[in-house]
């Protein structure tokens, strides 16, 4: 129902002419700082259209948007972040460059990059070979335990790392091959077989018999120059030790009988060949973190 506008008694304001079962509605004006607000809202919202990236529109055949007067990109903004911290980055990785690793290894947050730099480098380089979590497989050696082929301190892992296994790099590269015994006809396949026997005896893991005891004797004269007496290995050589039952090709009598009748000859590339030095000391840092670094 409408009403002819009038007066209220009591605010003495006007009503807007509505009313409903005799309630009127009053015609406040709304508060000023309400309307000055709305025009600036608008005139903000004209500026931002001018000055920001805002409207989409199809141009030359193809949806964009207005740029705005001052370019601004979010792209942008986000590579100059990078790029910032990439360059904070760039201050520890010269550290790591010029200091010694036993000098890194003092310096926690150092170790900090270089641990966390190690071991993306793993993931992308050597996690083919060693395992994820450098478990290893046969043939390729568990980098977390304290049985190490060429050594466990940080300097003979570098080392390892930078020049690599049986590898045509430089003059330290790991070298050393095994004689492939029977292939080579250095010994029959019957000493071959008496040798593998006293090779399990080693590790407890046969008993000595006839056989194995003829085994010792070839053993003493042509094993031990690289395994030494008891077979207990030689790091200056590569040569594993064969009494501690950790197999890097197998602890089962055909593994054993074939890692002495053809040798093995494991390769690991050199790293120092293919990625920076920076990278490579990240990962000696790393793999003697592992667990078994000495
Ligand atoms: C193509 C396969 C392959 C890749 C890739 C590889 N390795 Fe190796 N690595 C080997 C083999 C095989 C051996 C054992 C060689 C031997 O018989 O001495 C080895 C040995 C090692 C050793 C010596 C272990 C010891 O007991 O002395 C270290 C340390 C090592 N690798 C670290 C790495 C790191 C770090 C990477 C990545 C940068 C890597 N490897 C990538 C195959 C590989
Ligand atoms: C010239 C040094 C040398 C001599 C001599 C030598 N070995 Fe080896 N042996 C090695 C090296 C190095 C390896 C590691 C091979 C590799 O990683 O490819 C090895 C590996 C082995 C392995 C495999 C070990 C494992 O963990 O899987 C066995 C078994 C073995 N040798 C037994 C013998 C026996 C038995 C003889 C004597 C009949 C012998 N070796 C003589 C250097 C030698």
């Amino acid at each position: 129902m409408t009403d002819t506008k009038h007066t209220d008694d009591v605010t003495g304001v006007d009503t807007t002419g509505h009313q409903w079962d005799d309630i009127r509605e009053l015609n406040n004006p709304l508060p000023k700082w309400w309307v000055y607000s709305f025009y600036a809202c608008i005139v903000w919202s004209v500026l931002y259209w001018i000055v920001m990236p805002a409207w989409p529109i199809f141009m030359n055949g193809a949806w964009t948007y207005t740029g705005g007067v001052i370019g601004y990109d979010q792209r942008v903004v986000v590579e100059n972040d990078i790029a910032e911290v990439a360059a904070g980055r760039q201050v520890f990785l010269d550290q790591i460059n010029a200091q010694d690793l036993p000098t890194i290894q003092q310096n926690a947050e150092l170790m900090e990059v270089a641990l966390a730099g190690g071991r993306a480098a793993f993931g992308d380089n050597c996690a083919p070979c060693h395992g994820s979590g450098a478990q290893g497989s046969p043939g390729f050696p568990n980098l977390n335990d304290d049985d190490w082929i060429w050594g466990g301190s940080l300097e003979d892992i570098h080392v390892t790392l930078k020049h690599g296994i049986r590898w045509e790099a430089d003059d330290d590269t790991r070298f050393n091959d095994m004689p492939r015994y029977l292939t080579d006809e250095i010994l029959t396949a019957g000493q071959v077989s008496d040798v593998t026997d006293y090779v399990l005896t080693l590790s407890g893991t046969a008993e000595v018999t006839e056989a194995s005891t003829r085994g010792a004797e070839i053993f003493a004269r042509e094993c031990t120059t690289c395994h030494m007496d008891g077979g207990i290995g030689n790091r200056e050589l590569g040569a594993p030790n064969l009494a501690d039952a950790i197999w890097l090709y197998g602890g089962d009598r055909a593994s054993v009988y074939e890692s002495v009748a053809n040798a093995r000859a494991g390769q690991m590339p050199a790293w120092g060949d293919r990625l920076d030095p920076v990278t490579v000391k990240q990962l000696a840092l790393y793999v003697h973190a592992l667990g078994g670094g000495e």
